[in-house]
């Protein structure tokens, strides 16, 4: 699937993350949930895939996972993995750190595009 890159910020500071690490910002016209983990950045959907729990209002676990604010199922922030195990699969997105900055895609044509 083609993935158009949607600058994010130049620096990881420049991102409104709030005290858990997580902020929901516009990319690209797609509101996302960013979420920040040991210097990096990563996106996921705004809403959970369990029962449309508010992502960005949940934590990340020391491991990097994304918890729910809601029921508290847990998701890997790398690859959308339900890792408690409940069967769901969390949508993320993928994001670049380059020397100009941060960027985000977003697939083209496809059932995710806009
Ligand atoms: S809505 Fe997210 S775990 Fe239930």
């Amino acid at each position: 699937m083609p993935v158009t890159w949607h600058k994010i910020a130049s620096e990881i500071t420049e991102i409104p993350f709030g005290p858990t690490g997580l902020v929901e910002m516009e990319v690209g016209g797609k509101k996302v949930c960013l979420a920040r983990h040991e210097q990096r950045v990563y996106a996921c959907a705004v809403k959970c895939p369990h029962a449309g729990g508010r992502m960005s209002a949940g934590f990340i676990d020391p491991l990097g996972n994304i918890v729910c604010p809601l029921h508290r199922y847990k998701f890997s922030l790398s690859r959308g993995y339900n890792v408690s195990g409940e069967g769901f699969y969390l949508k993320t997105y993928p994001v670049e750190h380059r020397p100009e900055g941060i960027f985000m895609g977003l697939e083209r044509g496809g059932l995710f595009s806009l």
